[in-house]
């Protein structure tokens, strides 16, 4: 292997690679991603079979723990997690002072990073016991706060965990639930939120997981490092983006529906509107994520029997894109953002909300980049730089600036 601390130390050279398109940060053992092929596999399974045929927390527990879990292993799992699903009361006083106003992904970030003064022991994890139980808390806790952002800007009651029903049925209960206790959310809803949570489980170095796993790698705990994840998948340029693209098809709508005008406009160089849900770093093919979403979403819009003409929208601007030279040149294909939202839509959830949903699935994964980086005691993150400023300049008294 090359030695880079050797190279740097006889030749004093740095390697400057912005966005760090042709850096590894690390060895990882967790997803195996091949962008040109577009093939996604967690722990070696493909997306496409764990879609199909696991539920989201089997697929948790594969992605922080290696393994696919036997009935035993899942059961004590999901019990440790339920045993520490309520959160404190003193917690709606800090969603409280949010106003109605707030982004949700900012008030989950807010929270999450909360939870560490509510939980301090989570904090100094060393010992991979004292992981595990700083992992249940925060998979518990979690989905508890994702639902408290959406029933605060609502003005609703808040609801704790109802642990006698499923991670991704509970979830969903406790973003709609109105009256009564017995409430129980669409099974339609609940397997397609089950299923698209499962594709944006983890996707190995992206921004958000990178900025989990930097601040993790100061020891930070897993609380604070989450809190980071979140704030960096808020982003339009990341997750964000499955917000970006209904607002953007809205405004195609709104237009009169003409995709041609908006596909110029993200040609335009001058312009600095671009497809949103469309090109990825890593993928020069189709994202093996949104082609499931695409069908997936098909199918659970004429389950709901919601008819959207976003949707089609949606596929005419797809249609087009694939067409155009500009996005064939560019490898530029839909990503897993361009079609979730529109099952998100179908599925009732607002739009400032598609994030959150993002942010849900992509805990696990989250979870298990930040042991994987402890465990295997990784040092510090702290890239070098090349200085292009001022060398050496005297200073001048303020009288004489
Ligand atoms: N619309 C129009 N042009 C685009 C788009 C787009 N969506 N994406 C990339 N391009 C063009 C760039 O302008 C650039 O063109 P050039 O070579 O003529 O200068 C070329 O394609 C390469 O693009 P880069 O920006 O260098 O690619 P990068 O890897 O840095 O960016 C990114 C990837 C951020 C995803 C980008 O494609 C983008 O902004 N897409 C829209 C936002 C989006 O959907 N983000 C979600 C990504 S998936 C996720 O995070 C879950």
């Amino acid at each position: 292997a090359l030695d880079i601390m050797k190279l740097r130390a006889e030749t004093g050279a740095i390697t400057l690679d912005p966005g760090y398109k042709n850096t590894g940060s690390c060895e990882s053992a967790i997803t195996f991603l091949d962008g040109e092929e577009g093939i996604l596999r967690y722990r070696g399974y493909s997306i496409e079979e764990l879609a199909e045929k696991a539920d989201f927390l089997e697929v948790a527990y594969l992605l922080i723990f290696g393994e696919l879990p036997n009935k035993i292993q899942l059961q004590k799992f999901n019990t440790d997690i339920l045993d520490q699903s309520i959160v404190n009361e003193d917690m709606k006083t800090v969603l409280h002072g949010f106003p109605d106003s707030a982004h949700p992904m900012g008030v989950l970030s807010s929270l999450t990073s909360a939870l560490t003064a509510f939980n301090p022991k989570s904090v100094n994890v060393e010992s991979e016991e004292d992981m595990y139980k700083a992992i249940v808390k925060i998979l518990a806790k979690f989905p508890v706060l994702a639902a408290w952002t959406l029933r605060k800007k609502n003005n609703q009651t808040l609801f704790n965990k109802d642990t006698n029903i499923g991670y991704v049925e509970s979830l969903l209960k406790m973003m709609f639930q109105e009256g009564s206790k017995n409430y129980k959310p669409n099974k339609v809803v609940v397997n397609a939120l089950d299923k698209l949570l499962i594709l944006h489980a983890d996707h190995e170095q992206n921004c958000s997981t990178s900025t989990v796993r930097i601040v993790g790698s100061s020891h930070a705990g897993l609380f604070a490092s989450i809190s980071a994840g979140v704030s960096a998948l808020w982003g339009p340029l990341h997750g964000g983006a499955n917000q970006a693209v209904i607002e953007m098809l809205e405004e195609i709508k709104a237009d009169g529906g003409d995709t041609s005008k908006f596909i110029a406009k993200a040609k335009d160089k001058d312009d600095p509107f671009r497809l949103m849900g469309f090109g990825h770093r890593v993928y020069k093919n189709f994202d093996p994520r949104a082609k499931i979403i695409k069908k997936a979403a098909d199918e659970v819009l004429g389950q709901l029997g919601v008819e959207d003409p976003i949707l089609e929208i949606a596929k005419g601007l797809e249609k087009a894109a694939l067409e155009d030279q500009y996005f064939i040149d560019r490898k530029l294909y839909p990503n897993v953002d361009f079609y979730s939202g529109i099952i998100y839509r179908a599925m009732g959830i607002p739009t400032e909300m598609f994030t959150v949903m993002f942010a849900v699935g992509r805990l696990p994964g989250w979870i298990a980049q930040w042991r994987e980086m402890r465990l295997r005691k990784e040092p510090i993150g702290r890239p070098r730089q090349v200085y292009i400023g001022e060398t050496h300049r005297k200073f001048k008294e303020i009288e004489n600036r």
